[in-house]
Order: structure tokens, then sequence, then C-alpha cells
């Protein structure tokens, strides 16, 4: 089939990439001309594991394309996904849509024949019935129909959630339009994936309520998190317990720093602001993201503790900054709260990211960046694992650090709370 990813960020990108190695033939299309020049050299713009492998591969047999030439583009698909962002509105909670009603303008003067035009962006319900009418004030509507196909993609786990999805779903009424998504998934729905066919109005909120609820899973666990503390208990304990209930299910369940990344926090706040405009009260979500905003001040707090309320001039090192391991996504990670807060009192801060250097600290007095776990650790009083990245799995702490006394606050839960105490290391964790 032949497809046409408008917008090379994350989710047009991955997509685009999976679609083409699935036999398609997809032409990814970005107005951002530096971006495409840069893909047609196979450089890739964001980090992902096996992604750049994937481009090189189908960019060289011919089965994906790069483009700025959006009508052109438009012109020779038969199905085209706008893949824009749609990020916060600034100063408010709701999401910011400009990007995809450009984008159904530029196809509304572009169809030639008939097209399935799909969101795969995260989009507020009704945002579908309102790119219809953009389209259909240019269109015929027997020329065109409008579906929701919401991603799932986590990144750094881009690829296989695309190959081995738990679900597709698939909104919309259009009998021809679904005959043809049905078929363009065929691939994966055989591996497995379940294949749901709903209205587009509950496609684009099945994604909201899906990140919430995830949302939800994880704030729910750090909050028991912190009385499993206060009581003795390990919350890993609470995790797989909860967990064998299946009703509940095991995954998520992981306690940590607050949750980031560039969905749940803009999700949760846009799924909101979208009930309020239809007069009805998310409570349970409202109470997640308070929840959420308060976790890294619990943490920093504990930091606190374990450095007897002495910040002044301790020198604090931090592994991993991005918001989780296998990426270099800084969006709303909780180490923006804590590196610049700690600073603030007057640590002395490094770090160490496998995926490098972050502007985001450069301006923040006393944070510094060192290229290696050693350089970063050896001279440090407290040590903070924030990212659960592999490389920081097996680190020989009493041998990289020239301290006798080296503390360690593992946010991730990475280590065993016995063979840290066993190994004479002074060690805390979260929820254990
Ligand atoms: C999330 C969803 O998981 C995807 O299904 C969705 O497609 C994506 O948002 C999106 O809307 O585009 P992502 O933000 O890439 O994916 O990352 P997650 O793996 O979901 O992690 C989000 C945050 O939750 C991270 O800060 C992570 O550290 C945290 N987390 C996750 C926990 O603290 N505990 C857990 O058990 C799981």
């Amino acid at each position: 089939m032949k497809l046409c990813m408008i917008g090379t960020g994350y989710v047009g990108l991955v997509s685009g990439v999976c679609f083409s190695d699935l036999g398609n033939d997809v032409i990814c299309v970005d107005k951002d001309k530096n971006k495409i020049d840069l893909l047609k050299k196979g450089k890739i713009p964001i980090f992902e594991p096996g992604l750049s492998e994937l481009v090189i591969k189908n960019f060289k047999n011919k089965r994906l394309k790069f483009s700025s030439n959006l009508k052109k583009s438009i012109n020779n698909s038969d199905i085209i996904f706008i893949c824009v962002g749609t990020p916060t509105k600034k100063g408010g909670s709701s999401a910011d849509l400009s990007q995809i009603y450009n984008v159904a303008k530029e196809i509304s003067s572009s169809i030639n024949k008939f097209k399935i035009i799909i969101t795969k962006s995260t989009v507020p319900v009704t945002t579908g019935d309102e790119i219809e009418k953009i389209i259909a004030k240019k269109n015929s509507k027997k020329k065109f129909s409008i579906v929701s196909n919401p991603e799932f993609l986590r990144e750094g786990e881009a690829i296989r959630d695309f190959i081995y999805p738990d679900r597709i779903v698939v909104g919309s009424n259009d009998k021809k339009s679904n005959r043809i998504l049905k078929n363009l998934y065929n691939p994966l729905i055989s591996k497995g994936a379940q294949y749901l066919n709903t209205s587009r109005r509950a496609a684009e909120l099945i994604k909201y309520a899906s990140n919430a609820f995830l949302a939800t899973k994880i704030t729910f666990i750090n909050e028991i998190a912190n009385l499993c503390e206060k009581t003795g208990i390990s919350v890993e304990d609470i995790s797989i317990g909860m967990g064998l209930d299946k009703r509940i299910g095991s995954r998520f369940l992981r306690a940590g720093p607050a949750y980031g990344g560039s969905c749940f926090p803009k999700d949760t706040k846009a799924i909101i602001s979208t009930a309020d405009k239809f007069k009805s009260n998310l409570s349970v979500i409202k109470s997640v993201i308070k929840s959420n905003e308060n976790r890294s001040n619990i943490l920093l707090k504990r930091v606190s503790e374990i450095l007897n309320n002495k910040i002044k001039n301790k020198k604090i090192s931090f592994l991993g900054v991005t918001f989780k391991a296998n990426t270099d996504d800084m969006r709303d990670s909780s180490s923006l709260i804590m590196i610049p807060s700690l600073s603030k009192k007057g640590a002395l801060i490094k770090y160490y990211d496998p995926t490098g250097f972050k502007k985001e600290f450069s301006k923040i007095k006393n944070v510094n960046y060192e290229n290696s776990i050693k350089k970063t650790i050896e001279d440090a009083d407290l040590v903070i694992i924030h990212t659960e990245w592999n490389d920081f799995k097996s680190i020989n702490f009493s041998k990289l650090s020239k301290r006798k006394k080296i503390i360690i606050y593992d946010l991730r839960n990475i280590y065993s709370v016995d063979k840290m105490k066993n190994q004479g290391l002074k060690y805390y964790s979260v929820g254990r």
C-alpha cells in the first residue's frame, strides 16, 4: 500500500519505517527540510534503539522515502497518517491542535483521489470531527474518510511495540476504510495483535484514557511505596502480589521517581481540559497529576534526610537524567526538578547519561557533565541512580569510589538491598 506519514517526529518516523519494513511504500514528509536531508543521509534525529538500522535498510530498498513536498506526497499516496505534535498549549493545559489543523487545511487542497486520512497523533475527542469539517469545505465526502488510529508506542521500545502491539485501535464507521486498514495491519494481527474497530471518538478517547490509567497505576504504586518505607515492607512484594491478580496486572507497577516524558504529563492535563469542556469532572486524574507533581518533593526530602539535612557543598552525582532508560528525551524528566533544587541548596552536582551532555543543565550553577560512570561517582558523597539503564546495573561502587563511605540512593530499585548491605554500602532505594 502507498502510505504518507506527515511529521517525522517520534510517532511518524517509527511507524513509517515499520510500515515500510512490512512491505508498504512509505513517504515520510516533514516541512523541516534540514531534517529530511539528514534522514536521506541515514541520520536519525531521535535516539531509538534499532531505528537507524531499519531506516537505512528500507531507504536502500526504496520502500521508504523522505520528502518535504507535502502536496506531491499526498497525491502519490492512498493512506495519509497525520503524525504531527499536539503539545500542551502555552500557558494552558489543553492540547495545542494548530499543527493538526494546518495539516488538515493543506490536505484539503491536495486531494486528487479517494484518501484515508488518519490521525495517529494523540488528539482530544472530537478532533476527527473538526478535521472532517475542514476537509469537507473543499472536497466531496465521497473522496475521503477520516479515521482515528492512535499510537501506543513507548520510547525506547518503539519498534518492538509496533511489531508486537497488544492491540490496534481503529476508529471509523466507514466499511471501506476499515477493510483497507485491517489489511494494512494484517501482518501484525496474524502474529496475535487484537484488532479493535470502534467509533472515531472512542478511539480518540481510548488513547487518553489509556495513558491516564497507566499514569494512575504508577502514581498509585509510588504512594504505596511511601507507606512501605514507613512500615518496613518491600514495595516490590506489593507489586508482585497485586500484579498476580489478572484484573490488576503486573506491568506499570514499578515505583520510582515522578513519571515524565512527552506523553503522560501532557495527556493527563489534556484529558482534564477536554472533560472540563464537556462539564465532566475527572477527579481521579486530577489527583494523579497533583500527586506526581509532589513526587519529586518527597524524593528531595529523602535526599536531605539521607545527608542529615546537610546539602551545602555535598557532592551529589546523578546516573542518568532522561525521563527513563533507552531514550535521550529530557521532556518532563524528574531530574529537571531534582537537580536545580539540589543546586539551589548548594550541592555540587555531577551527572552522567549514556546519551550525553544535556543543555537543560548548562546554565545551572555547579552542575557538570562527566563522560564516564567512574568520573561521575569517584568522589561523590551521594550517588543517585535516576534512570534504569543497563549500564548502571552492575557497577562495582566500592572499586570506583575513592571514598570510604559512599552512599547510594537508587530511585529505580535496580540493586538488591541485601547484596548492597553485604558489600558494606550505605544503600537506600524506593519503597524498600
Ligand atoms: C507512554 C505509553 O506507555 C505509550 O503506550 C504511549 O504510546 C506513549 O506514552 C505516547 O502517548 O506516545 P512513554 O512516555 O514513551 O510511553 O514511556 P513509558 O514507558 O510509558 O514511561 C512513562 C513514565 O512512566 C516514565 O517516566 C517511566 O519511568 C515511568 N514508569 C513507567 C514508572 O515509573 N513505573 C513503571 O512501572 C512504568
